[in-house]
C-alpha cells in the first residue's frame, strides 16, 4: 500500500491521539476501551471527513476546480468540513441539505448550520428526502458553470474510492502507532454511515494483512444493505490503491443501535455521550460516535469482547451537540 503516489493536502499536523479510556473501561467492565482521537483532526470542529477531504481537494485543486459542491443532512459534519476545506483553500461551497427527516432542517439552527454561515457557504439548499442527489449537486454545477466557474462534485460523505483512501491512510496510522506503543488491538469499532470510513478502514486493514476485525455500528440502514455498500466500496477502494481484495466475511455492518431511524435519538445514545463526557472529558455526536459507541457499550456489557483489547474510532461530530440540546436534556432519553 503505497499512499504516497496520491495527491493530498494535509488538514492535521502528525497523528491523533491513541489514548486508554480506563474509567469508562472500569464502568462499564467487559473490554479494556482505547480511542483514536479522529475527533481532534484539522479543520473546523475536526472529526472523520478532513482526512476524506486531504485526498478529495488535492484532486479538486488539481482539476482547476473554484467551487465545492456538496450533499449532507441538516446537521453534517461533512458539509461543515467540506466548507471548511474550502474557506482554507480559498474555494466557494455550494452545499445541498436533505431533509432525510421531515421538518428537521432549520436554517437558523444551532450545531453545524450556524456553522454554514459563520464559514460563509455560497449557498445552502434544502431538498426533500428522496431527491435525487445527483442531480439536485448537477443544478448547482450547471449553475456555477453558467457563471464562468470551475465545479466540483464531492459526493455525500465524501464517500468514493478516493476519499475513502483517507481511511486506509489511518488503518496504517492505526498499525504505525499501535506498534510504537506496544499496543495490540483485538478489534476495532467504528460507525458506519455513508460507508467511506468503514471501507477505506478495512481496505486499508486487508492491504497490511493486519488481521484486525472490525465492528461497524450502522446509524441508518438495515445491516444487509449497509453490509453491501461498505463491501463494494472497501473492493473499489482496494482496486484504486491496486491491493488484495476485501471479501462478505471482512464487513460486519451491526444494525440493533440505529434506534426508529437516522438521527433520532435513543436512550443508549444519550447514556454514551453522557458516560463518555463524564468519564473521560471526551465529546461525542447524537447522530454517529454516540450511536456507535452505545453500540460498543451494549457488546462490552453483554460479553462479546470478553477481555478483549478494543480500540473504539472516535469519527467526531461534537459540533452538532447544542443543536441536540434538547434531547440530550430530555427525562425520556436519561433512564
Ligand atoms: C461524526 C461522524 N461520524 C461518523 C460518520 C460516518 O462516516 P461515514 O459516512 O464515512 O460512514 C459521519 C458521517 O457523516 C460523521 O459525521
Amino acid at each position: 500500500m503505497n499512499l504516497a503516489r496520491f495527491p493530498r493536502r494535509r488538514y492535521t499536523p502528525g497523528f491523533t491521539p491513541l489514548e486508554p479510556l480506563p474509567r469508562l473501561s472500569a464502568a462499564i467492565g467487559g473490554a479494556e476501551i482505547w480511542i483514536k482521537r479522529d475527533d481532534l483532526l484539522g479543520l473546523a470542529g475536526g472529526g472523520n471527513k478532513t482526512r476524506k477531504l486531504e485526498f478529495l481537494i488535492a484532486d479538486a485543486l488539481a482539476k482547476g476546480a473554484d467551487t465545492l459542491i456538496t450533499v449532507g443532512a441538516p446537521q453534517s459534519n461533512h458539509c461543515r468540513l467540506t466548507l471548511a476545506a474550502a474557506a482554507k483553500e480559498g474555494l466557494d461551497c455550494r452545499l445541498v441539505i436533505e431533509e432525510r427527516v421531515a421538518g428537521s432542517f432549520s436554517p437558523d439552527a444551532l450545531g453545524n448550520n450556524l456553522l454554514f454561515d459563520l464559514m460563509g457557504a455560497a449557498s445552502v439548499r434544502m431538498v426533500k428526502a428522496g431527491a435525487d442527489l445527483a442531480e439536485e449537486m448537477a443544478v448547482e454545477a450547471a449553475a456555477v458553470k453558467a457563471a464562468g466557474g470551475h465545479p466540483y462534485i464531492i459526493v455525500g460523505g465524501g464517500s468514493s474510492p478516493l476519499g475513502a483512501l483517507g481511511y486506509a491512510a489511518c488503518a496504517q496510522e492505526i498499525m504505525a502507532q499501535a506498534f510504537d506503543e506496544g499496543v495490540a488491538f483485538v478489534r476495532i469499532v467504528v460507525a458506519s454511515g455513508s460507508a467511506g470510513t468503514h471501507s477505506g478502514l478495512i481496505a486499508g486493514l486487508v492491504a497490511l494483512n493486519a488481521g484486525i476485525p472490525v465492528t461497524g455500528i450502522n446509524v441508518r440502514r438495515p445491516r444487509a444493505e449497509q453490509e453491501a455498500n461498505v463491501l463494494k466500496l472497501a473492493q473499489a477502494t482496494a482496486d484504486l490503491m491496486g491491493t488484495p481484495q476485501p471479501v462478505a466475511a471482512d464487513i460486519v455492518a451491526l444494525a440493533d443501535w440505529v434506534g426508529p431511524g437516522y438521527s433520532l435519538p435513543t436512550p443508549e445514545m444519550v447514556e454514551a455521550v453522557r458516560l463518555l463526557a463524564a468519564k473521560e472529558g471526551i465529546l461525542l455526536d447524537p447522530v454517529y460516535s454516540g450511536k456507535a459507541m452505545a453500540g460498543l457499550i451494549a457488546l462490552a456489557r453483554q460479553g462479546a469482547f470478553k477481555g478483549e483489547r478494543v480500540l473504539f474510532l472516535h469519527t467526531g461530530g461534537s459540533p452538532s451537540l447544542s443543536a441536540f440540546a434538547g434531547v440530550l436534556r430530555d427525562p425520556a432519553f436519561n433512564q
